[in-house]
């Protein structure tokens, strides 16, 4: 059997961030869930799908034709979408909205599953998402819910989205991150929350390296 770590929680919460080092420092695998849902929301914006049109947006889930590179010494990590590169075009803000719409599909959640699922391969895994504790991973023998409050989180994303580039807005930033939230945890399919079993560490005052240092010491345990 191998190892998996979950790492869930809203979006700004460090999930990315912590599960990134945490793959690196073991040496296993890192699963970016949410960007299979920004994925789908892409290629739903490509060939014209539109968000009510739920049986084509299961085919587009169940079908994408991605590519993850992993990083090396000299080059950083790419997703290949149908040839193209888009590892920067996923995290535009609209894709974000389009994403967090297509995720609550429940044809949508699970045309990705296994896609999800297939990703636990020796040494490890660590997964980062909303869901891999409570349903993509339910027997993962550590499980991490991350939290913060909505403005430090609107705060990190501001910062995130500069570092690469684009053009943000505090205070839509902030709003757009609690609808998000707020869809997030009141869909019906795969809610975000806390599974019974993960430890529950809330990042709002703690630095990247506190939280990485918590973790480990769990995975130590
Ligand atoms: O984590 P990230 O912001 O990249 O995720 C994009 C969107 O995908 C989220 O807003 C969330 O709605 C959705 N998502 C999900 N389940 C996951 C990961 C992401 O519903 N496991």
């Amino acid at each position: 059997k191998v190892p998996v770590i979950t790492i869930d929680g809203p979006s700004g919460s460090g999930k990315g961030t912590i599960a990134s080092l945490l793959a690196n420092q073991l040496g296993w695998h890192l699963l970016d869930s949410g960007s299979l849902y920004r994925l789908t929301a892409l290629a739903a914006q490509i060939h014209g799908v539109d968000l009510a049109d739920e049986d084509n947006l299961k085919v587009l889930a169940a079908h994408l034709d991605v590519q993850f590179v992993a990083a090396t010494e000299s080059e950083p990590a790419k997703i290949i979408l149908e040839g193209e590169r888009v590892e920067r075009a996923i995290r535009a803000e609209d894709i974000s909205l389009l994403a967090s719409q297509v995720a609550a599909i429940t044809q949508v959640r699970q045309a990705l599953l296994e896609r999800q699922r297939a990703f636990a391969e020796a040494p490890g895994l660590v997964s980062d998402g909303r869901d891999m504790g409570t349903v993509v991973f339910p027997k993962a023998p550590l499980k991490i819910y991350l939290t913060a409050s909505a403005e430090v989180r609107a705060e990190r994303r501001f910062k995130q989205l500069k570092e690469s580039g684009f053009s943000a807005n505090i205070d839509q930033i902030l709003e757009d991150i609690c609808a998000r939230d707020e869809r997030d945890m009141k869909r019906v399919s795969a809610p975000l929350k806390p599974a019974e079993d993960a430890i529950i560490i809330d990042t709002s005052r703690l630095t990247v390296t506190e939280v990485v240092t918590k973790v480990m010491a769990e995975v130590e345990a």
